[in-house]
């Protein structure tokens, strides 16, 4: 949908990607200070609760990482209160055509039941003001403008090829019927949609006003998708129901515990020979010891992310072997072994 920015919202979100592109560099002249202050990864425990006490009183008196770390403190907690001021400022002209984009070929059923569980209800993931759901058009705050406007030229390219990379993988040909769960305002969706544009595509999530985000994007590109509010855990589908079911950069936002019953419902949803596949962010088994701590620092520690740390440290093939899954790998894709994926087999024979 077109729009235009005004110029004081257009200079916020340009001021947010750039504090944030030049926090990188600061990171790097602090690795730098670091290791020429004597700090040897090797030295450095694995364990990433040991690591926060060894590390970060040491880079507490550096003043570059003092800087770096105000400038991301900066962007994130106040990104979603500026992307929702901006959203003030060009309601009049979004708002009739936002009404518009609810009418089209995608479908959309709420459920004024469910009970959202307690990890999610009211956490503001990513320090975001208003988490997924706490404005009337949450969906296109965060999907448009914090994501594509704010996230998107921070990483050049890369957040739209990753999500890509993962769609992938997904070993089957031509699936029937596929079921997206986290599917947000469904940036991820899109790109299994245009890999198996064949496919009957569904996504649910817990948030309305995110899902009623991705219900606009495909009714604007004219796609049919079964969008539904629902918790992947518990998704009121048949059972074998779903060729694939796929899931992006959901996992590291819930408890193990969640993981593990999303992968059983996964399972019972699942066709025989059907394939679970999540994709997320990087194992902490890959970093050195000093990576792993950045890692933890800035997203478990910092960043908003309660659940980083337990989720980065699980071997997610072990979790879905445990459920019932007859195969499983969880591998980095790539040279840069990012992002991971799981990739799960239900067995032929489990019905
Ligand atoms: C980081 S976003 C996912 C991004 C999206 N898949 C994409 O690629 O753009 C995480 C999403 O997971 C949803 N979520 C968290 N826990 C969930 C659950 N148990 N069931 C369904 N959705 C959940 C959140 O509401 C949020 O929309």
């Amino acid at each position: 949908m077109d729009y235009t920015l005004p110029q004081r919202g257009r200079a916020a979100i340009d001021f947010l990607a750039d504090l944030r592109n030049l926090s990188n560099r600061f990171e790097q002249s602090t690795d730098q200070a670091a290791f020429d202050g004597g700090l040897n990864s090797d030295d450095l425990p694995e364990d990433p609760a040991q690591l926060q006490e060894v590390v970060t009183p040491l880079m507490e008196n550096n003043h570059e990482f003092r800087v770096l770390r105000m400038c991301r403190d900066w962007t994130l907690e106040e990104h979603g209160q500026i992307a929702m001021d901006i959203f003030e400022e060009i309601r009049a002209e979004v708002e009739p055509g936002l009404k518009a984009l609810q009418n089209g070929p995608a479908t959309l059923e709420y459920d004024e039941n469910l009970k959202p569980p307690k990890y999610w209800d009211g956490y503001e993931f990513h320090k975001s003001a208003g988490g997924w759901d706490g404005h009337d058009y949450m969906g296109f705050v965060h999907g448009e403008l914090i994501h594509r406007r704010m996230v998107n030229p921070t990483f050049a390219g890369m957040v739209y090829a990753v999500r890509k990379s993962v769609a992938d993988v997904v070993p089957l040909e031509n699936p029937a019927k596929i079921l997206d769960v986290g599917c947000c305002s469904g940036q991820f969706t899109q790109g299994v949609a245009e890999l198996f544009p064949d496919s009957e595509i569904w996504g649910c999530d817990l948030s309305p006003k995110q899902l009623e985000q991705a219900q606009r994007y495909a009714n604007e590109n004219n796609l049919e998708w079964r969008l539904f509010q629902a918790d992947g855990a518990d998704t009121g589908r048949a059972d074998n129901e779903f060729d694939v079911v796929t899931s992006y950069a959901m996992f590291h936002e819930i408890p193990i515990s969640a993981s593990l019953d999303n992968l059983k419902e996964y399972l019972r949803i699942l066709k025989p020979g059907g394939y679970a596949v999540v994709g997320d962010v990087k194992a902490y088994h890959t970093f050195n010891n000093y990576n792993r701590w950045k890692a933890d620092y800035w997203n478990q520690v910092h960043g908003g992310d309660p659940f980083w740390r337990e989720y980065a440290s699980t071997n997610l093939a072990d979790l879905a072997l445990q459920v019932g899954f007859d195969e499983a790998e969880w591998k980095g894709l790539g040279e840069g072994e990012y992002p991971f994926v799981l990739i799960a087999r239900k067995g032929d024979n489990n019905e």
